[in-house]
């Protein structure tokens, strides 16, 4: 006889709805694929009598709907929770109360993950019991299981990604449309892509904490989102995309990790990359990741990174693995204190490098405030910087500005260079940092 296996959801909203219907849906092909019947028998909201939008069985909803935790979490009936609630608390502590209760854990929360998955994958081993969470980085793009599963036998060196769509949406409406960033960000609001308070998404905060997840899986040790220099796109002009696209690069929103030894760069920032990388062609709400390992060489990892449909799949692939594993735990504890990593301070790496100056004298005539070219490429190159281009270009308020893109250069020297130019009245408008990989080119 074909066994049963009890589920609880922590959440009931778009992921939660997504993961249930499907369940439901999909019903006899998950029996045949798992060998058990998985079954939901209990959802916890905060709001039971709110209306929801769902076209599973009202009857079955209203039979299904809590507002105690108690009813999953004491339920001995049931052997997997999926936490699909979202924000800190009470997640941590409802995921930590399952785990101990012997229960398999599915989470999609990047946030208590980039910030615990230490403590919980630590908790889960010690309990026997599987925590899983591929939803977590880039919604149905599956990647921490290639990570853990299909690439641990590689050492890897980088990892680079479109982790963010929304971004990515911005972007990519700026470049195409010509829009400045507050009307694409705009767009990208009515059009549901964007909160409306869209701070964690556009200043790379949501980028980071995926970035973190897969770094300390790719080290084994813990690096948490805060060690990792951020810098989000609220900055990016549609001039910077029209200057470098004329030159042959994209900027994209690029989460990147260089491993050399027990060396680690790591940054989140708006990142200019040439055509010919394979992430320069994600446009729109897409997530792309591409990851460098040894032996394998690099592969690239591209989907749909939110929604419901696709965060469903990444949730389901985590319930049958749990459901699959039975009463084996999953052993591979993804993070490690103990592992010693130094992640590098920003002044310590090197990058291509996009400048945007101008004379900022406000004393000069519009004569003198011209910027000297051939000036300022002597006090970049006594820094130690080469360039590749500069431009001179008049801005919409008749300024002269001065594009540069350099060559590979250190990042103090180039900040020493700026100071230096500051002292001769030459202001920095813009600083956008190249692709820090090889870009599996
Ligand atoms: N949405 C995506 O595309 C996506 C993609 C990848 C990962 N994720 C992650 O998936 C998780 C869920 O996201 P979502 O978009 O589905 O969230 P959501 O639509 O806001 O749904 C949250 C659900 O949790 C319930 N809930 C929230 N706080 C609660 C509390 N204190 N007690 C009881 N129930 C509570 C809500 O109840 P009510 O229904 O009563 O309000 C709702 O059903 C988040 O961690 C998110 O980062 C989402």
């Amino acid at each position: 006889m074909t066994s049963t296996i009890k589920i609880g959801f922590l959440g009931f909203g778009t992921v939660g709805t997504g993961t249930v219907e499907v369940l439901t849906e999909n019903k006899d092909l998950l029996t045949e694929r798992v060998n058990a019947v998985l079954e939901v028998e209990k959802i916890l909201v905060k709001n039971k009598t709110k209306s929801r939008t769902t076209q599973l069985n009202q009857n079955f909803i209203s039979d299904k709907l809590t507002d105690d935790p108690e009813e999953i979490l004491r339920n001995q009936d049931i052997q997997i929770v999926v936490e699909v609630m979202g924000t800190e608390e009470p997640a941590l502590s409802y995921m930590k109360k399952a785990i101990k209760a012997g229960k398999h854990v599915v989470t999609a929360n990047k946030e208590v993950i980039a910030k615990h998955g230490e403590d919980l994958t630590s908790l889960a081993k010690n309990n026997g019991v599987n925590f899983l969470y591929e939803a977590s980085v880039a919604g149905g793009v599956p990647v921490i299981r290639p990570l853990k599963a299909c690439l641990a036998g590689n050492t890897v060196k980088e990892i680079s990604g479109i982790l963010n769509g929304t971004t990515n949406y911005i972007l990519t409406e700026m470049e195409e449309k010509e829009a400045e960033f507050n009307e694409a960000l705009k767009k990208a609001q009515e059009l549901g892509y964007a909160e409306s308070d869209p701070t964690d998404d556009v200043e790379g905060f949501d980028a980071v904490r995926k970035l973190a997840i897969m770094t300390s899986m790719a080290t084994n040790s813990t690096v948490l989102p805060e060690d990792i220099y951020t810098e989000g796109i609220s900055g990016v002009t549609k001039e910077d995309l029209q200057f470098l696209g004329d030159h042959g690069y994209k900027i994209k929103l690029l989460g990147q990790t260089k491993i050399n030894g027990t060396e680690v760069e790591s940054r989140v920032a708006p990142t200019f990359l040439p055509c010919d990388n394979p992430l320069s062609s994600v446009s729109g709400v897409y997530n792309s990741i591409l990851i460098k390992g040894e032996p394998v060489g690099y592969l690239t990892f591209t989907g749909e990174g939110a929604g419901k449909e696709a965060t469903s799949s990444a949730v389901l692939s985590d319930i049958i693995e749990a459901a699959r594993n039975g009463k084996h735990s999953n052993n591979f504890n993804g993070w490690s204190k103990n592992n010693f990593y130094k992640i590098l301070d920003k002044e310590e790496t090197s990058s291509l490098f996009y400048l945007r100056l101008v004379s900022s004298n406000p004393s000069q005539t519009e004569q003198e405030q011209k910027v000297n070219k051939s000036e300022i490429q002597n006090l970049l190159n006594h820094h130690g910087i080469e360039l590749q281009q500069l431009d001179k270009k008049s801005s919409s308020n008749g300024k002269q500005e001065l594009f540069i893109i350099t060559e590979l250069a250190k990042e103090q020297n180039v900040q020493n260079a700026i100071s230096d130019l500051q002292d001769k009245s030459v202001e920095l408008i813009n600083i956008i940092r190249g692709d820090n990989s090889n870009g599996g080119r």
